[in-house]
C-alpha cells in the first residue's frame, strides 16, 4: 500500500444551463439493447455531478495576506459554474495551529480567521446554492490538534472527565512506546506525556493526537460537530483518513512488511493491520451516515488508501456506509493501458449491488496528473476520468494542466517533506497557488503568495486558456458539458471493449445512446479496429483540439496521446 498521504432522495431538477434534457424517459428510451425494460432510476446529485477539490490556502486570496480564503472561493463560484462543476469539496478551514495546514483542528465548529468568518462561510453556502452548487466540507474525526481544549484537558491528569478521549497507553516494560505503531508522516506513532506518565498515539503528527472513537462521548461530540455544519446547510462531508478511525483494542504490534525497501516512507516498514482498517470502523461510518440521512440529500465521502477489495467494504452493509468510499486506484498505479483497463474492470466487478463508483486521479497529497503522466497524456487522463462510470473528483488546477512546482529545500513547508527529507515526499509542489491570469502572482493574490507559484503562470492560466479552444481548460469544459448533457456518460452503463496496447476502449450507454470512448495511452499513432462490434458513428469529442464531426466506419487511427468519444449509429 502506498502510504504517502493520503446516497437517495430523487432529484427532480437537474441543472443544465445550456442544454435541455427530458425530465422523464419514455418507455422506448428505457428499452435497453438487450430488449429488457428497466425500472426508471432516479439519480442523486452526487451521482450525476462532478466534485472539485479546493485546497483553500491556494485557490484565491481575497484580502491580500497571500493565503486563499472563503471570500476568494465566493469570487470564483461563477468560474466553477461556467466550468460545469456540481459540488466543491473544500479542505479544512477550522481554527488550527496549521502544523498540518488545517488537518490539525483546534475547534470543530469555528472558522480559522485567516480563512474568513462564519458570515463568510454562510455567504459561501448561500452563493453556492444560488448557483445549484453543493458544498462538501472536510471533517477530521480521527485526530484533533494538540491545542484542542479536549486534548489539553485529557492530557492534564488521569482522572479528568476527558481522560479517555484519546488513545493513552502505559509505556512498554522498558519504558519505551507501548507498541511498534508508526506515524504516517514519519517516526514513531507515540508521544510521551509527563503529566500522565503515559504515551498517546498519533497516526500523523505529534501535534495531531488520535481521538478514541470507541468512547461514546467522543462519538457524540463528533456527531454534534457534524450537526452544527449540517444545520448551516452543508451538503456533505469528506471524512479524512476514514480507514484510520479505530485501532486494535489489544494494541497489538503491526507485522513487518516483507516488501519494505530503503527509500520508502518509514511508515511502510510495517503493515498497519492493527492500526488501520479495523472492522469496528464500519459501525462508526454507519453512525455518520445515519446522521446525514436525517438531513436528506447529503453525501458521505471517505478518504481511503486501501486495496480496492477493502475499499468497497466501506459502502457498508446494505450500502449504509459511505456513499463514496474514495477509489484511489488510478492515483497510485502505473500509467499503463492494460493495467488500468484491468483495474477498472476489477473495480466494476467487485462493487456491491447498487453501490455507486467513484474515481479520484489527483488530490492535495499526491503529485499532479500532468506531472505523473506528462502534459499530453494528461488530456487522455481527463477524458478517462470524465467518461468512466461513477463520480469523478477533480483537483483544482488540473483543468489547466498545472504541474507540480519544484520547491527549493529551504522553502519546504509540508511536515511530511520536513520529517522525511530526501525522499521527495513533500506535498508542497502540488499545493501551489491557482493560476487565474497573467498579472502579478497569477491573480491569486495582490501580495506575497504563501507558496511559490509556477513559473509557467503567464502562459498557463484560466484567462488565457478560456480564449483558446484547444487549451486543456477548453477540453475539460467540453468534457464536463458533454458529461452533463449525456445520461450515457453521467449515469449510463459501462461495457469494456477488448483492445490491444496501448489502447483502452469502452462503451457508455443509456436508452438508445451508445458512446464509445477510445484512448491511446501511447505517444505514437495507434489503430483501433474492434473485433466483435461494428465501429460506425461520429466523433463527438477528441482530446487534441476538441474537434468533432468526423465519421468513423470500421476502424479509427488515433494520433499519439489522443482520446476520442464516438457516438455509435
Ligand atoms: C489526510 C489529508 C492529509 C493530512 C492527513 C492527516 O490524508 O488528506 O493532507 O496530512 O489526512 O490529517
Amino acid at each position: 500500500m502506498a502510504i504517502v498521504p493520503i446516497y437517495l432522495i430523487p432529484t427532480i431538477y437537474y441543472r443544465l444551463p445550456n442544454i435541455q434534457q427530458p425530465m422523464h424517459q419514455t418507455k422506448e428510451d428505457l428499452q435497453s439493447k438487450t430488449g429488457k425494460y428497466q425500472t426508471p432510476k432516479q439519480f442523486a446529485w452526487w451521482q450525476k455531478g462532478v466534485v472539485y477539490e479546493i485546497y483553500i490556502r491556494s485557490f484565491k486570496d481575497s484580502n491580500g495576506d497571500g493565503i486563499g480564503d472563503l471570500r476568494g472561493i465566493i469570487e470564483k463560484l461563477d468560474y466553477l459554474d461556467w466550468l460545469g462543476i456540481e459540488a466543491v469539496w473544500i479542505t479544512p478551514f477550522y481554527p488550527s495551529p496549521m502544523k498540518d495546514f488545517g488537518y490539525d483542528v483546534s475547534d470543530y465548529t469555528g472558522i480559522e480567521p485567516m480563512f474568513g468568518t462564519m458570515n463568510d462561510f454562510e455567504e459561501l453556502i448561500r452563493e453556492a446554492h444560488r448557483r445549484d452548487m453543493k458544498v462538501i466540507m472536510d471533517v477530521v474525526p480521527n485526530h484533533t490538534s494538540d491545542q484542542h481544549p479536549w486534548f489539553l484537558e485529557s492530557k492534564s491528569s488521569h482522572n479528568n472527565p476527558k481522560s479517555d478521549w484519546y488513545l493513552w497507553h502505559d509505556p512498554a516494560p522498558d519504558g519505551g512506546p507501548p507498541n511498534n505503531w508508526l506515524s504516517v508522516l514519519g517516526g514513531t506513532g507515540w508521544e510521551w506525556v509527563e503529566e500522565r506518565g503515559q504515551y498517546y498515539h498519533h497516526a500523523f503528527l505529534i501535534e495531531q493526537p488520535d481521538l478514541n472513537l470507541r468512547n461514546p462521548e467522543v462519538m457524540d461530540a463528533i456527531l454534534d460537530a457534524f450537526r452544527f455544519w449540517l444545520d448551516k446547510g452543508v451538503d456533505g462531508f469528506r471524512v479524512d483518513v476514514m480507514w484510520h478511525l479505530i485501532k486494535d483494542e489489544q494494541w497489538r504490534d503491526n507485522p513487518a512488511n516483507p516488501d519494505y525497501q530503503s527509500g520508502m516512507p518509514t511508515y511502510d516498514q510495517f503493515s498497519p493491520v492493527y492500526s488501520t482498517d479495523q472492522p469496528e470502523i464500519h459501525d462508526v461510518v454507519a453512525q455518520f451516515r445515519q446522521l446525514l440521512d436525517k438531513y436528506g440529500d447529503k453525501v458521505l465521502i471517505g478518504e481511503m488508501y486501501l486495496p480496492v477489495d477493502k475499499v468497497v467494504k466501506y459502502y457498508g452493509a446494505n450500502n449504509q456506509g459511505a456513499h463514496l468510499p474514495g477509489n484511489f486506484q488510478l492515483l497510485l498505479i502505473d500509467w499503463d493501458a492494460r493495467k488500468i483497463a484491468l483495474e477498472i474492470d476489477k473495480y466494476e466487478a467487485i462493487l456491491p449491488t447498487d453501490a455507486w463508483p467513484n474515481w479520484v486521479f489527483s488530490n492535495h497529497d499526491r503529485p499532479r496528473v500532468a506531472t505523473r503522466y506528462g502534459k499530453e497524456q494528461a488530456r487522455v487522463a481527463a477524458m478517462l476520468l470524465l467518461t468512466l462510470r461513477g463520480t469523478p473528483t477533480l483537483y483544482y488546477g488540473d483543468e489547466l494542466g498545472m504541474q507540480n512546482v519544484p520547491i527549493p529545500e529551504e522553502e519546504v513547508k509540508d511536515p511530511q517533506g520536513l520529517l522525511m527529507p530526501g525522499l521527495g515526499l513533500s506535498r508542497d509542489p502540488q499545493r501551489t497557488p491557482m493560476q487565474w491570469d497573467a498579472s502579478d502572482n497569477a491573480g491569486f493574490t495582490t501580495e506575497n503568495p504563501w507558496m511559490r507559484l509556477s513559473e509557467q503562470y503567464a502562459e498557463e492560466n484560466v484567462s488565457t486558456q478560456q480564449q483558446d479552444p484547444a487549451s486543456m481548460l477548453s477540453l475539460y469544459r467540453q468534457l464536463l458539458q458533454l458529461r452533463r448533457a449525456e445520461p450515457a456518460l453521467h449515469t449510463g452503463d459501462y461495457t469494456p471493449v477488448p483492445a490491444h496496447d496501448p489502447i483502452i476502449a469502452y462503451i457508455r450507454s443509456a436508452g438508445e445512446t451508445r458512446l464509445i470512448v477510445v484512448l491511446n495511452f501511447g505517444n505514437e499513432p495507434a489503430a483501433f479496429t474492434p473485433e466483435r462490434m461494428e465501429l460506425k458513428g461520429t466523433i463527438i469529442l477528441q482530446t487534441r483540439n476538441g474537434q468533432k464531426g468526423e465519421k468513423i466506419n470500421g476502424s479509427i487511427q488515433l494520433h499519439g496521446n489522443e482520446g476520442v468519444i464516438i457516438r455509435l449509429d
